[in-house]
This record gives C-alpha cells, structure tokens and sequence, in this order.
C-alpha cells in the first residue's frame, strides 16, 4: 500500500538525547533459532542481567506477540513474513526511544531478516543466531509442540515441516547446546561492552 496524504512528524526529543539521558546506546538484538533453541530464555536473562547493571532494555517474545497484535497471524510463510516485518518495525521505535531492545521470534527466513536489518542503521541491528541442534530442541520440548508437530497435530511447524534458514553471516552465535544460560549472557554482555554500547 502507498502511504499517501501523511506527513511524517518529527519529534522534539531526538534518538541522540534518549541515548544520551540512558547512557547508552540503543540497538536490536535480534535472535533467530528454532522453537526451543533458547531464544527467550536468553533475552530475558540478558535483559535482567543490564537492568541490573543501570540499562534500558525490553524483550519482544514471539509467543507474547502473538497473543495480542499479531494474533490474526498463522504459520504459513506469508504470515510468518508479516509477523517479522511488524516486529521489524516495532523494535524500530523502541531503538529510537533509546532502549536496547530483544527480539526472541524463530524469525526463519533470511530475506525478512534482512529487510529488518535495512530498516536500522548498521550499528543498530545484531542478529545472533541462537543455535542449537534440532535433535536437542526436540528433546528439550518445552512446550510438547515437537510431539505433536511428529503426530501430525501441527502443520507447518519450523525445523519439521517448515523451513529454518540458519543466518549466513550473524553477528553473534550463542550455542545453548554448549554453554550454560549465564555463559550466553556473558557472551552478550561482553560483545554489547566490546562495541562500547554501555
Ligand atoms: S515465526 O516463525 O513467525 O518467527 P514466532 O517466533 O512468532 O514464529 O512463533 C513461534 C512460536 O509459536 C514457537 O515458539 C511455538 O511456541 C509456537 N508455534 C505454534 N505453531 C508453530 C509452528 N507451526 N511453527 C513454529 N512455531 C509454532
């Protein structure tokens, strides 16, 4: 749809001064990984770890989201496209108020990553492959939905009958399979302490 007879309208508090009052810098890290790999559980670590340490943080949960304003969203690919680009565009307007922001979504598709990374600056968009193999996630099970994808129950469902693209070039590769929780987060914290962001 073209965007016609809307004027966009600049705020008065400028991006740079949020940042500037939080001390920080504002960024997207954006996991992507299969149902169970991790992605969630990480993203509220970190984020509890940086509140600790004075930060500005919130987590965008793809189970959460689905609950309330992406809930006319299934699993087809189509939809799984918008869901991304919506989330894309929200985690947008929480870099711009400031905030470093987690997306935990499956997120399988590299194209719509991609276009999400396009809507940041480059220093604004971390894609970290939350990564963890298929056999380990469904042993896991958090939720039973790998037993019910396997008895048919779930159509389309990532990893089994729908497609996972594992990120070609991620900033950050977070393997839950290897080290703990607390050792991810340390890997987060370091990387976001490394760039200066904090
Ligand atoms: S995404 O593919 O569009 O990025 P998203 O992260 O929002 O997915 O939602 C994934 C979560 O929905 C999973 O963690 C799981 O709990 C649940 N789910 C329900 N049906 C499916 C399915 N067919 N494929 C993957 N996840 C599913």
């Amino acid at each position: 749809m073209v965007v016609e007879n809307i004027v966009w309208h600049h705020q008065s508090l400028t991006k740079e001064q949020r940042r500037q009052k939080n001390n920080h810098h504002s960024a997207v890290f954006w996991f992507t990984g299969l149902s169970g790999s991790g992605k969630s559980t990480i993203a509220n670590a970190v984020a509890q770890k940086l509140y600790e340490l004075g930060a500005q943080t919130y987590v965008l949960d793809g189970d959460n989201i689905r609950h309330g304003l992406n809930q006319d969203l299934g699993f087809s690919d189509q939809d799984r496209k918008e869901n991304i680009r919506r989330i894309g565009e929200v985690a947008k307007l929480f870099v711009d108020s400031g905030q470093l922001v987690f997306t935990a979504f499956i997120s399988p598709f590299q194209e719509d990553r991609d276009t999400v990374r396009t809507l940041l600056n480059t220093d604004e968009f971390v894609e970290v492959f939350v990564n963890c193999p298929i056999d380990e996630c469904e042993a896991r099970d958090p939720k039973g939905l790998y037993k019910k994808a396997r008895n048919g129950d779930i159509p389309q469902f990532t990893g089994i009958s729908s497609p996972y693209e594992a990120p070609k070039t991620p900033e950050l590769i977070l393997e839950t399979d290897q080290y703990t929780i607390d050792e991810c987060v340390a890997q987060l914290v370091a990387f976001i302490k490394k760039k200066n962001w904090l």
